[in-house]
């Protein structure tokens, strides 16, 4: 007789059908703000446009401004008209609207939260959300605290017996270890961990849920993923806007912190982790937090990074000022707009290996990649002319903004010689699925009223890549001001040294 053993970390439902979320509501604070307005009102109607939020969905929205629940469902109404990536119809557009609430107030005031609790008990009652609550933080990082306090003071935190609450947070989580594990203690203290969800958008999107299903559902790339074939990888996120009208968050934060401390290492983690024994939230994020273990950064510093500050010049044919003549930047800020770290992955499958991350504002072009760049041939049967123009192989992940897969290798020019070239070959999502990607901030709210939660980062995930990145940012106090690069190029000339020491080169994606 045979016996089948389960594995207690897989899950067997048939996870193609898709999930419709149980009966809940969603409260947003900032609701007036940028990041509430162009991503998560539209990603709520694509949702419910789709069918899959439930049919007493409640959206309640808090904010400062003295408005009706009439002046909220018409700037939803707006905002989802202006962004959202499904079609308008008025019959999901009049069904969502019928759940929408307004609560007015500022952080600190106690009433407004007393309304608050109102408002949601009101909505448990009238719209059967039966006690499950989000309340998603589209504020800025310094409110957090009072608003975690005010959730605990109410007992809205608290969910009763069969329900759930939910708080969900946005970058930046902290400015740097201490301030990380600060947050995190002043969140768990109130909310246990299964119920926060630290959204890092990148983690949304589909080319990114992507490596984990090219690395390990097929034979090809999973034997030569490792420092024996690999000679290096690169990671971009290059931006090609620069920061007027940011300098209230951005001055004193940086590139590093601002993108490479979340994305660009949680990237990493994906591209270097082992495979997990099953899909599941748990086995995926302790192989994450294995590998960003084993990760540090490479010294010295003055060699192995690089930090620039973009001036004037000219973009897309238009002149653009530099960031020291930006609205709101001080004259003499030191903030970085491009920063440049050398990574290493200290195990047996990385060891040797180098990571070269890289993110900056005001560069070439709008582009996120991965590049994972081979070694060469060990020997190569050719003339030395022939391959003259024969690069590294590279397999190349686009995250934005065409999605897709790149690999690059070595192919014969056409003719009576033999000569050998880079060509590519490409996967374009757009091409190879009808259906279009949902926007990154629809998968993750969904996950989140699911309450699954792989793609959402943990507390030591995060105190961990302040870990990593502290030491770099503390030895850039003291090191003078950044680089210049003018708009428009690749960064400032180290971040070029950075490689060339070492016989390596950027791509120009
Ligand atoms: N924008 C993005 O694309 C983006 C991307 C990633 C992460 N984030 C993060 O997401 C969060 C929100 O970003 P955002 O760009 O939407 O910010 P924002 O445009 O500055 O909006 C901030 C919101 O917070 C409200 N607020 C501030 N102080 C308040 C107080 N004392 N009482 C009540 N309401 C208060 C504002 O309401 P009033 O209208 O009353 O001022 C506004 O609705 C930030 O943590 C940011 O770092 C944003």
């Amino acid at each position: 007789m045979t016996r089948t053993i389960q594995n207690p970390l897989r899950d067997e439902r048939d996870k193609r059908l898709p999930t419709i979320a149980g009966p809940c509501g969603l409260v947003i604070f900032g609701v007036t703000g940028d990041l509430s307005r162009k991503k998560l009102m539209p990603a709520i109607y694509d949702l419910a446009n789709r069918g899959l939020l439930p049919p007493g969905f409640s959206l309640v929205g808090f904010a400062r401004r003295d408005w009706a629940d009439q002046d909220f469902s018409k700037v939803v109404h707006d905002a989802v008209k202006q962004y959202a990536r499904t079609p308008f119809r008025e019959s999901v557009w009049d069904r969502l609207a019928e759940g929408c609430r307004f609560v007015q107030g500022a952080f600190d005031d106690d009433g407004a939260f007393d309304n608050l609790c109102t408002t949601i008990n009101d909505l448990d009652q009238i719209r059967g959300t039966a006690g499950n609550h989000a309340f998603y933080l589209s504020i800025p990082p310094a409110a957090f605290p009072v608003v975690i306090k005010q959730l605990a003071r109410t007992g809205l935190a608290k969910p009763g017996a069969d329900q759930w609450r939910r708080v969900v947070i946005e970058k930046p989580f902290g400015h740097d270890l201490a301030s990380a594990k600060q947050l995190n203690k002043i969140v768990n203290d109130v909310f246990p961990e299964e119920s926060v969800f630290r959204i890092d958008h990148y983690l949304g999107k589909e080319t990114v849920q992507n490596i984990l299903a090219l690395r390990f559902a097929n034979q090809l790339f999973e034997p030569i993923w490792n420092g024996n074939y690999v000679d290096h990888i690169q990671i971009t996120m290059a931006e090609d806007i620069g920061l007027g009208g940011r300098a209230g968050y951005y001055d004193g934060i940086g590139a590093a912190r601002d993108v490479i401390q979340n994305h660009l290492l949680q990237l990493l983690a994906l591209v270097t982790m082992e495979e997990p024994v099953s899909f599941e939230p748990r086995a995926v994020r302790a192989e994450k937090a294995k590998v960003l273990a084993a990760t540090t950064p490479v010294e010295p510093f003055a060699e192995t990074t690089a930090r620039g500050q973009y001036t004037g010049g000219w973009q897309g044919g238009q002149k653009v000022p530099g960031l020291l003549q930006e609205e709101g930047f001080a004259k003499d800020s030191i903030t970085e707009t491009f920063a440049a770290i050398t990574l290493a992955v200290e195990t047996r499958r990385w060891a040797g290996v180098p990571f070269y991350l890289r993110t900056g504002k005001r560069l070439g072009r709008r582009v996120t990649e991965i590049a994972v760049v081979f070694k060469r041939a060990p020997h190569l049967p050719f003339d030395a002319t022939a391959t003259e123009e024969l690069g590294q192989n590279a397999l190349v992940f686009r995250v934005q903004p065409d999605e897709g897969v790149t690999m690059r290798f070595g192919s014969k020019v056409p003719g009576s010689t033999m000569e050998v070239r880079d060509v590519s070959m490409d996967f374009s999502y757009g091409h190879s699925f009808t259906e279009s990607s949902p926007e990154a901030y629809e998968r993750l709210i969904l996950d989140m009223l699911l309450g699954e939660p792989s793609l959402f980062p943990m507390n030591d995930e995060v105190e961990r890549s302040w870990e990593i990145l502290d030491p770099i940012i503390k030895a850039w106090r003291s090191s003078g001001r950044p680089e210049p690069y003018q708009a428009g190029t690749w960064g400032p000339d180290s971040a070029t040294r950075m490689l060339s020491r070492t016989g390596r080169h950027w791509r120009r994606p």
